[in-house]
């Protein structure tokens, strides 16, 4: 794998094969960490996840994969190995079902992220459903990083008809979703011949995953007006490509990010998503402007989705600095356009920054807390319920680039959840019009966390076709 800082981009892959799919899917969603409780073993994964509970599910839609063939496979982190649910091609029901999409088509493999709603509602109850999309999110920015470090193209689909890929993937109406889409390798294969469509249930028997489950109907009422069929699907897309997004700008003192010094990053991207692991205390140390600026321009570069021109985004990036050399404490606002840090407030809020995030001391003790906001009033009215799920979905790729720079830098991070009136009215008057979308800590941690490490035997062909 190419490095992630510093070294330039890999030669474009010409082909997917097994070993590649099987990094792909490693690096997304494998187990990296073995935990020992008292009550037995707990497995952690690449990616983080709010409560570590790992709501997201992996399937993949491939075709032209050297030794797999056709079909549609569930991935198991926990043996490393497909299931197969469907033997063919099926890229064309897939693309259909998502405005037409020509990544899709022309792509080998697709893999979709799902929610498995109860594994994370039992905790978080109705708060949950945002959930579905930060912990998919952050799932996404290790897929995205790892497929350009395997030199191959890569897309977030958002539009897509929902009932047609729950259909075809056989995911459980009313427990589980399809969150997005992502083909990777777009050009690699030819678009499919035939346009075989396929409406036949799996009706695949499954394990209760409690003895007993409690509904949460808002949750699925939200959801479902938010959906989609094929011909939204098309329309969609085109509310967003005609949407040019906000010009974020204002007074006061500017702090021109440094981005000459952030080309110290050696490590490969395998080595820092094995490193990651979200700090649990950090030293109230500090870190360096350097460092702060190479994380907020990484992660604000865009994300490759269907329904946004390059370069648009949903997502405005506010932060407290609680500890940073070259930086005076205080609240700021990042201005992506103009690459600098506006100043809202002077002065210390490391207590605030912590009562911020739902009073927890680690949020106080990081040297700068970033909160993740998106003008959802406007966002709404050109893009409507699925808007939403957009918005909250890009802030879930953005947390989890904010981790891989920082832990690239051999700093930590840990995501946060946030009391969402109060992260407004701090920011305000600037971020009036804005909602929290999530929060992360960045800073130094206060000890030497043990490197993940590739847990489940070894990333071949025989290993994925168990
Ligand atoms: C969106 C998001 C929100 C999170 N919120 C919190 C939080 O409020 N407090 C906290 O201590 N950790 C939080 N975490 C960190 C998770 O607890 C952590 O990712 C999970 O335990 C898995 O561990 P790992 O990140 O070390 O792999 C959050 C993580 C994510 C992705």
């Amino acid at each position: 794998m190419a490095s992630v800082g510093g070294v330039g981009p890999p030669d474009r892959a010409t082909a997917i094969n097994i070993e590649t799919l099987a990094e792909l899917l490693f690096f997304t969603g494998g187990i990296t960490r073995e935990m020992e409780f008292p009550g037995g073993a707990y497995y952690m994964r690449a990616a983080p996840a709010t409560g570590a509970l790992y709501p997201i599910e992996l399937y993949i839609v491939c075709q032209g994969i050297e030794g797999l063939g056709a079909g549609i496979y569930h991935f198991g982190p926990g043996d490393f190995s497909l299931t197969e649910l469907r033997k063919g091609d099926y890229r064309t029901e897939l693309s259909l079902a998502s405005g037409r999409n020509q990544e899709i088509a022309t792509s080998p493999v697709t893999i979709a992220m799902t929610s498995l709603a109860w594994r994370n509602a039992w905790k978080y109850q109705a708060r949950s459903y945002r959930h579905w999309f930060w912990d998919s999110g952050v799932m996404a920015a290790n897929l995205l990083a790892t497929a350009v470090s395997a030199g191959l193209s890569s897309k977030l689909v958002m539009s897509f008809d929902d009932a047609r890929v729950n259909l075809l993937l056989g995911l459980e109406e009313g427990k589980e979703a399809t969150v997005a889409l992502a083909p990777i390798g777009a050009g690699l294969v030819a678009p499919p011949r035939e346009q075989t469509r396929s409406r036949s249930q799996l009706n695949l028997e499954t394990v209760p995953l409690s003895a007993k489950e409690v509904q949460y109907p808002e949750v699925w009422r939200v959801h479902a007006s938010s959906s989609l069929d094929e011909r939204g699907a098309s329309d969609w897309i085109k509310a967003g490509l005609a949407y040019h997004g906000k010009t974020n700008s204002s007074g006061g003192s500017h702090y021109p990010l440094q981005l000459s010094d952030v080309d110290g990053v050696k490590d490969t991207l395998e080595e820092v998503i094995l490193r990651r692991g979200s700090t649990r205390r950090f030293a109230t140390k500090s870190i360096s402007f350097s460092a702060l600026s190479a994380i907020l321009y990484s992660s604000s570069r865009g994300v490759p989705f269907d329904f946004l021109r390059p370069g648009v985004t949903l997502i405005e990036t506010y932060l407290i600095a609680n500890s940073v050399d070259g930086l005076p404490p205080g609240a700021y606002s990042y201005i992506r356009d103009a690459g600098t840090l506006v100043q809202l407030k002077a002065g210390s809020f490391r207590r605030l920054s912590g009562y911020l995030c739902l009073e927890q001391p680690l949020f106080s003790d990081a040297s700068v807390v970033l909160f993740l906001m998106a003008d959802l009033q406007t966002i709404l009215k050109h893009l409507g319920n699925r808007g939403y799920r957009a918005a909250q979905f890009e802030a879930g790729v953005v947390l989890g680039k904010i981790y891989l720079s920082a832990y690239a830098q051999r700093l930590g991070a840990s995501g946060s959840t946030f009391y969402d009136d109060a992260v407004t009215d701090f920011f305000s008057p600037h971020a009036a019009n804005m909602n929290v979308m999530v929060a992360v800590g960045i800073g130094v941690p206060d000890y030497v966390a043990r490197e993940g490490k590739i847990l489940v035997g070894t990333l071949n062909k025989a290993q994925l076709m168990k």
